[in-house]
């Protein structure tokens, strides 16, 4: 009858040498070897305290129905016209103000509690004379993020669009995109931008300029933009029709890039020191095999008695 292995198990030796001879610097030197070098590759290799990580999440904005409008006229009717949702901007404009009809709209699409888009429409209306060729418009929004960061803030749609050709109508459909120049910080609250867009308070002239609202925007860390690459203008408007803006904002899933926190930071050095580490433990237990059986340091060898057996003669 043909014999086969059926079970192994290694029998284990043991080597006896003193605490100050070769055999235990060995192994001393082999620990270091083994332990620091995986360190020093994962710490080489870049990446080893993850500095930035990222997740998504859909914010939750909200239209705070402040609007700022700047409609920039033809020649033969010289300027523009402007208006606002702020008294201290409207009185500033004197017979340049006209007030549009405004209607708006926001839509949760999947029901989930977070509004997926803005629907806004604007008409202005004008006189027979008059012809629009380019709007500046500042819708003002709350912008809130929850997941990982707690960011809550203030923030801004700017649209500006021309044309040489008087328009009738400006469509734009576009997102309400988050811009990052810093990493969220994990964890605690980030109201730093909780302040308004435009200060409706103020009765200067000065804080309602474009050029000023948007460098002190600019400033920021945290922005939204509108990102909308092709905005369409309509022509040929009707003697007495308005002119329309018609705008759709969409809110769509950001992917935000956060500082992780101390123990993900942990996690993940601790992943990559001990998956280079293990090539290096199995390397050195071959070294260490070879170097005590064959003597390479001098030991005395004492061949361990299973403790099984042990156990069994104690027992008979
Ligand atoms: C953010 O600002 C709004 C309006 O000023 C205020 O009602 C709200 O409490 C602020 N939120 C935080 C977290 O500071
Ligand atoms: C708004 O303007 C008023 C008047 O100039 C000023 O007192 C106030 O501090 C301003 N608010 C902010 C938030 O800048
Ligand atoms: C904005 O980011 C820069 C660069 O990361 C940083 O130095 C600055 O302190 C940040 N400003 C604020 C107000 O957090």
């Amino acid at each position: 009858m043909a014999l086969y292995e059926l079970f192994s198990h290694p029998v284990e030796r043991s080597y006896r040498a003193g605490l100050c001879s070769k055999a235990a610097l060995f192994l001393l030197l082999a620990a270091a070897l083994t332990y620091i070098p995986p360190l020093l590759v994962a710490f080489r290799s870049h990446g080893f305290w993850l500095k930035r990580s990222s997740y998504e999440e859909q914010p939750t904005v909200r239209f705070q129905h402040q609007v700022l409008l700047v409609a920039l006229l033809g020649p033969e009717s010289d300027g523009f016209l402007a208006w606002s949702t702020f008294p201290a901007f409207n009185r500033l404009q004197g017979d340049r103000l006209r007030v549009p009809l405004v209607s708006t709209r926001e839509e949760d699409r999947n029901q989930d509690g977070k509004t997926d888009m803005l629907h806004f429409k604007l008409e202005l209306p004008l006189q027979s004379t008059e012809h629009v060729l380019g709007v500046q418009l500042i819708l003002t929004f709350s912008y809130r993020l929850h997941r990982m960061a707690t960011l809550v803030m203030q923030s801004m749609a700017f649209l500006q669009s021309s044309f040489p050709v008087p328009g009738s109508q400006l469509y734009v459909n576009g997102d309400l995109r988050l811009q990052q120049k810093q990493p969220l910080s994990c964890g605690g609250l980030d109201a730093r931008y909780n302040i308004s867009v435009i200060n409706g308070t103020s009765p200067f002239a000065y804080d309602y300029d474009l050029t000023h609202i948007v460098a002190a925007y600019q400033e920021r860390n945290v922005t939204t933009v509108l990102n909308d690459p092709n905005p369409i203008w309509l022509v040929g408007r009707a003697a007495d029709a308005p002119f329309v803006i018609n705008a759709i904002i969409r809110y769509p899933v950001e992917v935000i890039s956060y500082q992780p926190g101390f123990w993900e930071m942990v996690k993940f050095a601790w992943v990559q020191y001990v998956s280079i580490l293990l090539i290096f433990l199995w390397v050195f237990e071959r070294i260490k095999i070879f170097v005590f059986q064959n003597q390479v340091v001098t030991t005395i060898p004492v061949t361990v008695t299973p403790r099984g057996d042990l156990c069994k003669e104690h027992l008979s």
